[in-house]
């Protein structure tokens, strides 16, 4: 049987430089779910679909092919052939996956790649839906959280880092406003499964928090 962690959260919580490290550390593989969405999202905006137009995402959706590598233990996600890493982190792209992850055929199709996944392999996978519907099982689940600001600031000093211009009330009224549309959505919403420890990150350091994830996992969280 193959071991899982699942990590849930909002957006800028720290999930995936988090599961990254645990990855890393216990020899597992990282699945970045909502690198999933982002190349669907992907796809739709080179579609020219728009973000209401929930009947052609679910046309659409079946000509998108998404796969999922790894390469130097970086996950490489494809997309129709195409490795789209490059192209999948924007802010546009990422408002667009939060919207037309709300499409019950996209949730389906990426749902059971997901799972097909964690069936072969021993995971770290994170997202929004991890615990409560990709991977009930998990043997351990994480939700994982910080308060807006601080995830605001975290995400500021990332693209300061990077020599973007941004605005550091606009990066938290943006990751409010994401919060609210995937904690509000019919389709599996994002919320801590019953299971779930929860971890506030707000004022723990990355290795703070991988050790709290560890150490869940040497006592057998489940
Ligand atoms: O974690 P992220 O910012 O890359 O995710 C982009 C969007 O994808 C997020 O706003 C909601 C959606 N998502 C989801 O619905 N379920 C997941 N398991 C992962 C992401």
């Amino acid at each position: 049987m193959s071991y899982s962690i699942a990590i849930d959260g909002p957006a800028g919580a720290g999930k995936s430089t988090i599961a990254k490290l645990i990855a890393k550390r216990k020899g597992y593989i990282y699945v970045d779910t909502g690198a999933m969405y982002r190349a669907i999202a992907l796809y739709f905006i080179e579609q020219g679909i728009q973000a209401s137009e929930q009947d052609k995402m679910s046309e659409a959706v079946v000509n998108a092919n998404v796969t999922i590598s790894y390469e130097n233990e970086e996950q490489i996600v494809w997309l129709n052939g195409r490795n789209v890493n490059g192209l999948i982190r924007t802010e546009e792209v990422g408002k667009m996956a939060s919207l037309s992850s709300t499409n019950k055929d996209v949730r389906k199709k990426l749902v059971e790649l997901q799972q097909a996944l964690a069936k072969k392999e021993n995971v770290v996978m994170d997202g929004r839906d991890i615990g409560t519907c990709v991977l009930p099982n998990a043997n351990v689940k994480v939700y994982l959280t910080a308060d807006s600001y601080i995830r605001a600031l975290r995400r500021y000093e990332e693209l300061k880092a990077k020599g973007q211009e941004c605005e550091l009330d606009v990066i938290e009224k943006d990751i409010i406003a994401r919060d609210f549309q995937d904690m509000h959505r019919e389709l599996s919403p994002l919320k801590q499964a019953e299971d779930a420890v929860l971890l506030d990150s707000s004022d723990m350091s990355i290795e703070q928090v991988a050790d709290a994830i560890i150490h869940l996992c040497d006592k057998g969280a489940k």
